[in-house]
């Protein structure tokens, strides 16, 4: 089937009246942000929904959120994996509501500090541990911790990635060559000075790069999710691992994302033996928290490079990282949120919604197709996966995917900001699956005819 672009144009018109006309209170309220805050929103990225403009919010809990206009729901964005456990979790929300009352932020370490360090090196098997309060702080502090040990400046990124708001990773590969992103601001430093880009899934280049013997780490998602997603080929990374080690470049695996591939990540699923690990989002159930771990070799090489300092200023860490607050949430997230039966909950729930809109797919004969990793679902309106970022950007149709989307919200399912994904929790149910699968038929009924 060829849908015809300028149906889709004139379905997201008539798709973009009927949310103005549905959500009065959100418009008055963006309205009314625009006298007060940049653009109307907090974060500029909040204007990038499908919607004309971004819905308000009111409340949310478990797989659902309730906007001020009074529409429920179904959440299939989930904070972009904030809330990836679903929102509020009550084992979350009753260790907060008790730490709320014992102090927040001490500058001291806690016992809860020593539970989470234990749990995230019985899941990830690195045995040290560090804080910071975001996954973009966790990936800022990794690279340099990867750069001291290696006392090497360059890193490399895949193309297509995302690590969170570092110039040195907001690049891309163009005509061959790396450019800095175009709609990265403000930047002080010619990235060329800092970073290498290769393609995912591209090994040749990979140890061209790496065999100049000065790139510090490799930051990489294992599985790419922020160009939709990019899978790994068969092998890819075992040599990515030896490739590194051969070169004495520190593997930094980001599972920000990943983690929705089980509990200990795409890192346990696949196998992976990464020096560092960063995590942030999900970890305290959406309240600000990130983690970095690294191998005993890393640690050794950290504890050696400290002692010949006679400052405490490492650039690393933060006043508020590792406070009693998020350590106390984070805590409660993994002994009772983040389970390993949680996971199969999303799992199966993730397995039912690929096979419920494969079935329509094939029914229709539509050249599209649905990729999932562990709890996260991503439709393509193509029939293959793309290798990697290029061929991802090639087969992108961006109006047919803003009006999926907002087809979506205006039936009460959201799904994810960027990229057409589902993410599932486990509060996410059956019947909310099965809502889904029925507003993707409604969708390929509309377009098909
Ligand atoms: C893989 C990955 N790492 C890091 C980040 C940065 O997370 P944060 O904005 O919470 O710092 C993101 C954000 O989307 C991400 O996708």
């Amino acid at each position: 089937m060829i849908i015809d672009q300028t149906k889709i144009i004139r379905l997201l018109e008539t798709e973009i009246q009927n949310f103005a006309a549905a959500n009065p209170r959100s418009k008055l309220l963006f309205d009314r942000a625009t006298e007060s805050l940049a653009g109307g929103v907090p974060m500029p990225w909040m204007t990038e929904w499908a919607s004309p403009f971004p819905l308000f919010i009111d409340c949310a809990s478990g797989a659902h959120v309730r906007d001020v206009d009074g529409h429920d729901y179904v959440d299939f964005c989930l904070g972009d994996t904030g809330a990836l456990f679903g929102h509020s979790p009550p084992a979350v929300a009753n260790a907060v509501i008790e730490q709320a009352t014992r102090g927040y932020s001490y500058m001291l370490p806690t016992e809860d500090a020593v539970w989470v360090g234990e749990e995230l090196q019985r899941r990830f098997e690195l045995p040290y541990w560090q804080f910071a309060m975001t996954a973009t702080d966790a990936n800022r502090f990794a690279i340099k911790v990867a750069r001291a040990v290696t006392n090497r400046t360059l890193i490399a990124v895949f193309n297509g990635c995302y690590h969170g708001s570092l110039d040195e990773t907001l690049v891309s590969l163009q005509d061959g060559g790396m450019q800095p992103l175009s709609t990265n601001m403000g930047i002080a430093v010619d990235p060329a000075q800092t970073t290498r880009i290769v393609e995912f899934n591209d090994l040749k280049a990979l140890e061209v790069l790496l065999a100049e013997e000065n790139i510090a780490c490799l930051l990489c998602e294992p599985v790419l999710t922020n160009i939709g997603l990019v899978f790994p080929e068969s092998g890819f990374h075992k040599a990515v691992r030896e490739l590194t080690k051969k070169y004495g470049t520190l593997l930094i695996v980001d599972e920000t994302h990943t983690i929705c591939a089980g509990p200990g990540g795409a890192t346990q699923e696949l196998a992976l033996e990464p020096d560092i690990i960063t995590l942030g989002k999900p970890l305290s159930g959406g309240i600000p928290s990130a983690v970095y771990g690294f191998t005993e070799e890393v640690g050794k090489s950290i504890s050696n490079w400290a002692a010949d300092q006679d400052s405490f200023v490492t650039g690393v860490g933060g006043t508020l990282a590792g406070n009693a607050f998020s350590t106390r949430a984070m805590r409660a997230n993994l002994e009772q949120v983040m389970t390993d039966q949680a996971f199969q909950i999303m799992t199966e729930r993730a397995q039912g919604l690929v096979g419920g809109v494969e079935s329509i797919i094939k029914a229709f004969a539509l050249p599209w197709s649905v990729a999932r990793l562990g709890a996260r679902i991503e439709y393509r309106f193509y029939p293959q996966q793309p290798r990697n970022a290029t061929e991802a950007t090639q087969i992108s149709n961006r109006e047919l995917e803003r009006l999926f989307r907002l087809f979506f919200l205006n039936r009460g399912l959201m799904l994810t900001i960027f990229y057409n994904v589902a993410l599932i929790s486990p509060e996410t149910t059956v019947k909310d699956i099965d809502r889904h699968v029925e507003v993707f038929r409604e969708f390929v009924e509309l377009v098909n005819c």
